[in-house]
């Protein structure tokens, strides 16, 4: 299996601790596992302008379009991703909240559907949880097909010594995340992955090529494949699924005919 551990903290602290513990039985589960690494903080990633230019035009216009397309290879090659970042008041930390804010336009794009990754975290009390469940939310809404969450209170600012109890869970979690990747079953999606991803296909309508605000949302959803699918293609969704995901994708089709999204042409 192909990993990729991306840390998203400005540094190898307590949380990497954690990563180093889970990737290393990974390692003994799997002797021919390969690991990649990314620390974000080398990739000097600037500030997301707020240009919106992914949303309008595509990702290709983002003015740090280089650093983020070799992100998104990256990620497009592996089989599993092991996500790491620090809890700062309560969130994930602001280098990994730059990483979300370009890839933004992906929950309304989705993309990565055949990824599974861990989200992991650790606080010094408190916030670790709503942390976690924030990025593998996100990671979600661009697509992933399933995330494991992984939040411990370290109760340590740079001392963190990892107890028995949690390298145990470690040996476990990473165990179910090698039999899940490696069998290669996809997850059907959850109703809260199916809501936004529906209404999106829906309010597209609003936004195809010809349209007075076309975006290219209206190029994504206009692909046969994807008009006609209440998920991706290569994912089972379930009939009752199905049903639920398509009473979304009216009333996203319905709210386009009442609100459009400008920009300044
Ligand atoms: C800027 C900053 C903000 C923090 N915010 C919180 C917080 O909201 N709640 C908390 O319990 N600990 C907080 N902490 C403590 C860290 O979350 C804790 O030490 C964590 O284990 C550090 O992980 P790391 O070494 O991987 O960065 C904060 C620490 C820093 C430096």
């Amino acid at each position: 299996m192909k990993y990729l551990v991306f840390n998203g903290s400005p540094h190898k602290g307590n949380t990497w601790q954690i990563v180093k513990l889970i990737q290393k039985e990974l390692q003994e589960i799997s002797h021919e596992s390969t690991f990649e690494e990314i620390q974000l903080s080398d990739l000097k990633l600037p500030f997301c302008t707020g240009c919106s230019l992914c949303f309008r035009k595509g990702h290709k216009y983002c003015p740090h379009y280089k650093t983020m397309q070799r992100i998104i290879d990256k990620i497009d090659e592996i089989d599993g991703m092991i996500f790491a970042m620090t809890t700062f008041n309560m969130q994930p930390n602001a280098l990994t909240k730059n990483l979300i804010d370009h890839l933004c336009y992906m929950l309304h794009r989705p993309h990565f559907f055949k990824n599974k990754a861990i989200v992991v975290t650790t606080t010094g009390g408190v916030g670790a949880k709503s942390a976690v469940n924030y990025v593998a939310g996100w990671l979600k809404g661009i697509g992933f097909n399933y995330c494991y969450k992984f939040a411990i209170a370290s109760y340590s600012w740079n001392d963190y010594k990892v107890n028995k109890k949690t390298k145990i869970k470690c040996k476990k979690l990473a165990e179910r995340f090698h039999n899940d990747v490696s069998a290669k079953k996809m997850h059907t999606p959850t109703f809260a992955v199916l809501i936004p991803y529906n209404l999106f296909r829906g309010m597209s309508i609003g936004y195809v090529k010809g349209t007075e605000y076309e975006t290219q949302d209206g190029v994504y959803w206009s692909n046969p494949l994807r008009s006609k699918s209440t998920y991706d293609p290569l994912i089972n969704v379930p009939f009752y699924k199905k049903v639920f995901g398509e009473v979304f994708y009216y009333m996203g089709k319905l709210a386009s005919k009442f609100t459009t999204i400008t920009y300044k042409k």
